[in-house]
């Protein structure tokens, strides 16, 4: 395989064989090709697209390149779900748990921040302790003991992802359909669920800006996984807005615990509702109605939040977190950001909050560049609410003196304030399979 040969081929949009991408995955995996071409090669696709045959020989070819789990011992109780990555999205912290505590099999691998959008593994490492690099045995274990196991991908399971997604994440080649597809369907297939929930997160925070383009997304991921035997759906879910008013990591996973303890914002509870509720209903077989009265009750009956902390002990995580939030460690600058103007809070951009949050600190700029977990931005407000001139818009947390005033004006500029209050978005746009 001559490398050069595979960049110019998609350069000129032609499509590659399930040779040259096999080649190029196992070449890349071991470490024989240098970033540089696969960072051109990443460019060339995201530019050039590719086709489905193509988009399914990566997915296999990364899925293959580690250990693929047998769950098939827990028959069709596994069950994952994936988010295609958001801001403030800290879903899998909540229903993870809840589909635990009602009798599923939570066997999930997560990923870093990417790009403006957040990751589970750099939440969870907001607990003390939390092992995300379990060997395949332990993970097996756990997920048989305690029902519930996520991990990052510092094991064996699709190794070629695990490179691929942080050269991606510097490289501006996140938010390309088969790119996606094969990083999030390679991880399903080595994870090994027999269940996958996925959600697709469409709008300005989210990889997909249009509803075209989240279905599209939606459609090809459900197909590969539906030939691959899997039970799987997708929901497609607004992101034009930062989901909740917490963006970092541990600001996050605050937030998540106020969830499980009946609190927290609407708009997180019902989306995370629904996405459980999809889980309980593959996984268990059961009809909407019944997989809800069980989400619902779990939620209520304090059920998910016990399994968090029995999760998190597990995985080696402090879990007196859990009961005591304010053990976790507070930013040394936390900056208000007022409203300089009355009126509707009509739009508050997703992309631009959660680019603000990484200059803050709470995300990368570069490869494996360590992140500040208490770093990011509450907010305090929504779209619809009215707010007057010097209201509380915002707070800003940081460690970093230099980026506060650049962050202050980016969140100012991202809040677009107006007379009249704007149209209500639905929350929950599609469901596909
Ligand atoms: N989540 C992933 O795992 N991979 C992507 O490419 C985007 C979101």
């Amino acid at each position: 395989m001559r490398m050069y040969d595979i960049i110019t081929k998609k350069k000129h949009g032609e499509e590659l064989t399930e040779s040259e991408i096999r080649d190029f995955v196992r070449e890349y995996t071991r470490g024989a090709l240098p970033d540089y071409q696969a960072s051109a090669l990443m460019m060339a696709i995201y530019f050039r697209g590719m086709t489905d045959r193509e988009t399914s020989a990566l997915t296999m070819a990364m899925a293959e390149s580690g250990d693929i789990l047998d769950l098939s011992s827990f028959g069709t109780l596994t069950v994952d779900k994936h988010s295609t990555g958001g801001v403030g999205d800290k879903t899998t912290l909540i229903v993870a748990p809840i589909a635990a505590s009602v009798g599923c099999k939570v066997a999930k691998m997560s990923g870093r921040g990417l790009g403006h959008t957040g990751g589970t593994v750099d939440k969870l490492e907001s607990f003390p302790g939390y092992d995300t690099g379990l060997s395949a045995e332990d993970f097996f274990r756990q997920v048989e003991k305690v029902g519930i196991a996520v991990i990052g991908q510092s094991g064996s399971f699709a190794p070629a992802d695990k490179k691929l997604y942080a050269l991606r994440d510097v490289t501006a080649t996140v938010d390309s359909i088969p790119l996606i597809t094969s990083s999030i369907m390679s991880k399903q297939l080595a994870a090994g669920s027999h269940s996958i929930v996925l959600d697709v997160k469409c709008g300005s925070g989210g990889f997909m800006k249009t509803p075209e383009d989240a279905e599209r997304l939606a459609v090809g991921m459900v197909n590969i996984g539906k030939l691959c035997g899997r039970n799987i759906a997708a929901l497609i879910t607004n992101m034009d807005t930062p989901l909740g008013y917490a963006i970092g990591n541990s600001l996050e996973v605050r937030e998540a615990i106020e969830v499980l303890s009946g609190k927290g914002p609407e708009d997180l509870r019902e989306v995370c509702v629904e996405l459980a509720v999809a889980m309980v209903r593959l996984a268990l077989g059961l009809s909407e109605g019944e997989a809800r009265e069980r989400v619902l009750s779990s939620l209520e009956g304090g059920e998910a939040l016990r399994t968090l902390k029995v999760w998190i002990a597990a995985q080696g995580g402090d879990a007196s977190y859990i009961d005591n939030p304010e053990l976790f460690p507070k930013s040394r600058i936390i900056h208000k950001v007022y409203s300089t103007e009355s009126g509707y809070v009509a739009r508050i951009d997703a992309e631009a909050v959660g680019t603000a949050s990484v200059t803050l600190g709470a995300g990368r700029a570069e490869k494996d560049e360590p992140i500040d977990h208490a770093a990011g931005i509450t907010l305090y407000a929504k779209p619809g609410d009215k707010v007057e001139k010097g209201e509380l818009l915002a707070l800003l947390h940081t460690d970093r003196d230099e980026a506060v005033k650049a962050a202050e004006s980016a969140v100012l500029k991202a809040i677009t304030i107006s007379d009249e209050a704007p149209e209500k978005k639905p929350l929950i746009y599609k469901i596909v399979g």
